[in-house]
């Protein structure tokens, strides 16, 4: 693909606005939903002549005291003002999108490519895509089908289904492609949980309401069950929008199996916020998730690779190292790389310099011998045998040649 990311030094730096943006707006989204379940788990009967309120509460903040009360259904005459928290969920989404556009569809040879899947770069980036939308039509139809009448159940189809485009996502794409496409096809069901679902709910209440009509119960059923999604997606898809920073979790042989325990931590967790905010003492959820999760820290360190078959009794030298990197690493991970679209080294990585070498041996060994993320979608055919190479010289001590 022609357009790149790092032709124009600008789109640095929209990159960065972008990545920025999308982060404030989620920080406002998640907070508002944060604070909104807390409001829900606090609120306490209250002196009601009316006998129209579920509760409220009182709160201090920022040197001043705040009172908050919860209808029951709605006030007896809609206030001039009333807020909607909706545009903080629509600019995530959006701002989200335009990330992953830039980043992963418009980079798709290097950032989406899965160089064994046998697809091009641009079927992998339509699947990518598809998978967003199929994503939300079939969450969406399950919403509305008699399923939703068994949670049990709903929670199970519903776990296959995720933990089944996990696994098919890692194996068309690359896995940091698959992670940032799983977490973004739940990010888009939650952002559209809002727009097609949620908000109309609450457009219909109103309206019902300044008509003098009863609120339409379904309308509201259906919001809350929606709702209630949204609060489990929470926690396992910021998980996963951070996880895409470390490679210890998609560089792993079985990333999509690291990415199910993920969230299902992730999910757990936030079960465990909703059962304690209802009071309830429980005490098995949270031990439970950090078994689970110093169990995954365990199991994502992985099978390292093989030594070379018939490896030397003696450690490789560097001069064998250097030849390796030269024909697989320096193209992008020099001063001036030569590679199409990298206009620096990428995270400062000098492969050029055997001090910057040696100093970051492990860092290289995690990412070209442990698991194969580098060089990136292996773009200049890296063998096992080399890959062996460089990891039996870090083992040896990662020493430079005298
Ligand atoms: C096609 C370009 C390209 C090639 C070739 C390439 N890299 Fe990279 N490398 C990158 C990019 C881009 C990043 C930054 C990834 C990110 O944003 O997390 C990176 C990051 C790294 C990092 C740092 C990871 C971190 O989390 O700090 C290491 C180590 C690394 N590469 C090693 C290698 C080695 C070793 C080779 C050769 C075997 C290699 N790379 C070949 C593009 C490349």
């Amino acid at each position: 693909m022609e357009l790149t990311l790092g032709d124009l030094w600008i789109t640095d730096w929209l990159h960065l606005l972008a990545r920025w943006f999308h982060l404030v707006v989620g920080a406002a989204w998640i907070g508002a939903s944060f604070y909104f379940n807390w409001l829900n788990n606090n609120i306490r009967p209250m002196d009601d002549p009316t006998g129209r309120l579920a509760g409220g509460l009182w709160a201090v903040h920022g040197g001043a005291f705040y009172e908050v009360r919860k209808y029951k259904g709605a006030p007896e005459t809609l206030p001039k003002t009333l807020h909607w928290f909706k545009w903080e969920a629509y600019l995530t989404w959006i701002s989200g999108l335009t990330l992953l556009m830039f980043v992963y569809w418009l980079q798709a040879d290097l950032m989406m490519a899965r160089p064994d899947s046998g697809l091009s770069p641009g079927a992998t980036t339509a699947i990518g895509v598809g998978a967003l939308v199929v994503g939300w039509i079939v969450y969406d139809l399950l919403c509305k089908s008699p399923l939703v009448n068994h949670p049990g159940l709903g929670f199970v189809v519903a776990g296959l289904l995720l933990g089944g485009s996990a696994y098919g996502l890692a194996q068309v794409m690359s896995p940091r492609a698959a992670y940032i496409h799983f977490g973004a096809m739940m990010g888009t069901m939650m952002a559209l949980n809002v727009f097609f679902v949620i908000i109309p709910g609450q457009r219909a209440m109103v309206d019902a309401m300044i008509k003098g009509e009863p609120p339409p119960l379904d309308k509201g059923r259906a919001g809350a069950l929606r709702s209630l999604h949204n609060n489990y997606f929470t926690l396992p898809t910021l998980f996963i929008m951070v996880s895409n920073h470390f490679a210890f979790t998609y560089g792993h042989p079985m990333a999509w199996a690291v990415l199910i325990g993920l969230s299902a931590i992730g999910a757990a967790v936030r079960h465990w916020f909703n059962v304690h905010g209802k009071g309830e003492r429980n005490t098995w959820i949270l031990p439970t998730a950090a078994v689970a999760m110093i169990a995954l820290a365990f199991v994502s360190h992985g099978p390292k690779a093989a030594p070379a078959a018939g490896a030397a009794a003696s450690a490789p030298t560097f001069a064998q190292v250097e030849a390796i990197l030269a024909k697989h690493c320096v193209q992008c991970h020099a001063a001036e790389p030569t590679f199409a679209g990298i206009t620096a080294p990428p995270k400062g990585l000098l492969l050029t310099d055997p001090k910057q070498v040696a100093g970051n041996a492990a860092l290289i060994k995690q990412q070209a011998v442990d698991s194969q993320i580098m060089p990136l979608a292996n773009t200049t055919g890296m063998t096992p045998e080399e890959r062996a190479l460089l990891g039996a010289w870090i083992d040896a001590g990662a020493h430079l040649d005298d």
